[in-house]
């Protein structure tokens, strides 16, 4: 496969070509960002999935977020520029296991965090994101039992500000487990101005020490709005990408991670390259395909998450 020497220009001619529209998540590469027509979080994605005007949808994320955008336009072409990118949190959750589970609970309403396959969307009564989780369980009968997957950590955070009980399954994302609360404390003592704002996937230790939590798209609005200088980013470094852009006079200091390693970075996510973005393009593949039964499961919860938020 011979690559063109200007891939910018090469994948706004296929857009054109293919009438296709690149929604792109903050975790992606720079690069795929700043060609992106649109970046967002998981709920603002699934909404511009949901209303495109465009023939082919572009999606520069993983495969849940691909697939929801497939579950709410099953007659479009929905291309992944690698479809390896998965991601630790829908992998912790298997069908199997989680029909069981469901089963041993047949009282409880099951509210699903959208990091999860199609087939656990499918057994799911409302999908919800990080932006939109305590307002959706809120909304919900105080009588009625509720199981919460497959994220424990946000699972606890929404306990904790909506007071209610949730049935967690015990799952949870590499990434965000990554942080280390004791060099999260050390760093604030070097820098003793910033605010530490952390994604709710993070673990209750380090969102202890957090002066706001929020989905990407709310701590990207949160940085551009307080009056601090400085920040410790406590989610994939990914979106610190667009706090420069849209900050430009604030300093944002990733979370360092318990090891040394970079695995603050979304090993899924980086899957995706412009190569690859431009690649999936040209050829048309790869792209999601699902069984229909699943697909139609699917999609209730999901619409029903989008006339809740
Ligand atoms: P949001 O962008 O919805 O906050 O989700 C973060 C995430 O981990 C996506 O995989
Ligand atoms: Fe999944 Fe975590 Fe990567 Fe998000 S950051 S895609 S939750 S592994």
């Amino acid at each position: 496969n011979d690559l063109p020497d200007d891939l910018f220009e090469a994948i706004a001619e296929l857009k054109r070509e293919l009438n296709a529209v690149i929604l792109a998540h903050y975790y992606q590469d720079p690069d795929i960002q700043d060609i992106a027509d649109y970046i967002g979080d998981s709920l603002g994605l699934s909404r511009q999935a949901a209303n495109t005007e465009a023939e082919v949808i572009v999606f520069a994320g993983v495969h849940f977020m691909a697939e929801t955008a497939k579950i709410l336009n099953p007659n479009k072409l929905v291309l992944l520029p690698d479809l390896d990118a998965g991601c630790s949190l829908a992998d912790s959750c298997p069908p199997d296991a989680f029909a069981q589970f469901k089963a041993a609970h047949p009282d409880h309403l099951v509210v699903s965090y959208i990091n999860c396959s199609a087939a656990i969307k499918a057994m799911s009564d409302i999908i919800c994101t990080s932006s939109n989780a305590v307002k959706i369980i809120e909304q919900l009968p105080p009588d009625r039992p509720i199981i919460f997957a497959p994220d424990r950590n946000l699972g606890r955070y929404v306990m904790e500000r909506t007071g209610r009980d949730l049935l967690l399954w015990e799952g949870s994302c590499i990434v965000h487990e990554t942080f280390s609360e004791k060099k999260i404390v050390q760093l604030q003592i070097e820098h003793p101005d910033a605010e530490i704002i952390a994604h709710p996937e993070c673990e209750t230790p380090v969102l202890r020490h957090a002066n706001y939590i929020g989905s990407t798209t709310a701590l990207l609005q949160y940085a551009k709005e307080s009056p601090a200088s400085a920040f410790i980013v406590a989610t994939e470094p990914g979106i610190i990408h667009q706090m420069e852009k849209e900050a430009k006079d604030k300093q944002f200091i990733p979370a360092p991670s318990t090891s040394n390693c970079a695995c603050n970075e979304c090993p899924h996510m980086r899957l995706n390259t412009l190569e690859k973005l431009y690649l999936c393009m040209k050829n048309r593949t790869p792209d999601i395909n699902l069984p229909e039964d699943i697909r139609e499961a699917a999609w209730q919860p999901i619409a029903r998450m989008l006339e809740m938020s």
